[in-house]
């Protein structure tokens, strides 16, 4: 049980908020490049701050404010050119720093057109193994983590289980929570990304090596998909197993009133879950790194998790073994973490593993 106060130091994203300031010190997944093949601007909501994500003609993603530093208009209208968004009612092009870098009526009318002072905020955007990353904190930004399974090649990528014995790896090793706000299973990630207060992006991370013998595969797009959450009568869907953990969330009210829970033993993690959020929280504002900001680029480059699948993931199994194996045989089965999986998604899966039907 939490008090009124600690709730809502614990739900509050908004900028400035205690929670906020400390979320802000992490890169956040906050899309799949994938997005980007079909459209080039995406209205985003994203820590209780309406931004626009895109992708301008020369490649490079930009992160800003969704409102044109002109007279407000709404940017997700714009097009993007060979350096950044243009507004679409008076023109105006800002570059994917915030900058305001052409203002057409003042750059032919006026002599001196007046281009300081009128940027927007903007925050840095990286792609990695399909997915786009957000830093939306203070300068200087921290260095970027590129977790290991993100380096791994001859997987398919995309975006638990009982009956194991408790000296199993996949108790021993396997289950990673990834501060702040993910955790890591082996062969695949789950992010929470609070859209703001009362909404949540969830993003997961998916791969699996080919069988032994289909090396080298080279994926030639990582696919993002959006999984329905809600059924046609309008419940939530449980037929999968991420999909039942949002049926659990989502259960508990728009803000959860911890004031009313009585927490047991079972959720000792809980309690040092959110302790540890407090005193991190605690050290932001004491102008400090919170636990898990890296700073050198060196440890950065490739980040080392326990990984209870680490060998099969690197080396490989024979698609015989696979098809044996308690989580990859049930995976060359079905995708069952989410609903609703593409059937072009599930065919390139299946091509590559040798296990399509066509
Ligand atoms: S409102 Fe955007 S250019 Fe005028």
């Amino acid at each position: 049980m939490l008090t009124a106060a600690k709730n809502e130091l614990l739900t509050r994203v908004g900028p400035g908020t205690a929670m906020g300031e400390l979320l802000r010190r992490y890169w956040m997944p906050v899309g799949g490049a994938y997005e980007f093949d079909t459209t080039s601007i995406k209205p985003i909501r994203l820590m209780g701050e309406d931004l626009v994500l895109y992708k301008d003609l020369g490649g490079k993603y930009g992160l800003v404010d969704r409102h044109c530093p002109h007279r407000r208009a709404d940017l997700s209208y714009g097009w993007v050119e060979s350096n950044g968004i243009r507004c679409s009612y008076h023109g105006w092009l800002i570059d994917e720093t915030g900058r305001c870098i052409e203002q057409p009526y003042e750059d032919t009318a006026n002599a001196k057109p007046a281009k300081d002072n009128c940027g927007i905020k903007a925050y840095p955007v990286r792609e990695i193994a399909g997915l786009l990353f957000a830093y939306m904190g203070p300068q200087p930004v921290p260095e970027f983590p590129v977790w290991e399974p993100f380096t791994w090649d001859n997987g398919f990528r995309e975006r638990v289980r009982e009956g194991q014995p408790e000296d199993s790896r996949y108790w021993t090793v396997g289950r990673l929570a990834l501060w702040p706000n993910a955790f890591y299973l082996g062969s695949h990630f789950e992010w929470r990304v609070p859209i703001d207060d009362e909404n949540t992006l969830s993003i997961a991370w998916f791969f699996m090596r080919v069988p032994k013998g289909r090396e080298p595969y080279v994926q030639e797009r990582i696919p993002t998909w959006i999984s329905p959450i809600k059924d046609t009568d309008g419940r939530w869907i449980s037929s999968h197993v991420i999909n039942q953990d949002i049926a659990a969330w989502v259960g508990q009210g728009r803000i959860a009133d911890r004031t009313k829970e009585n927490l047991r033993s079972s959720d000792v993690g809980i309690s040092m879950m959110r302790q540890r959020f407090f005193a991190e929280m605690e050290a932001v504002a004491m102008g400090r790194d919170p636990m898990g900001v890296i700073r050198d680029p060196a440890v950065a480059k490739n980040v080392q998790l326990p990984n209870m699948m680490r060998e099969i993931n690197t080396e490989g199994l024979p698609l015989e073994e696979m098809t044996k194996h308690p989580l990859l045989g049930p995976r060359l089965e079905a995708f069952r973490f989410h609903k609703g999986q593409p059937p072009d998604v599930r065919r390139d899966f299946e091509n590559a593993m040798g296990i399509g039907r066509n």
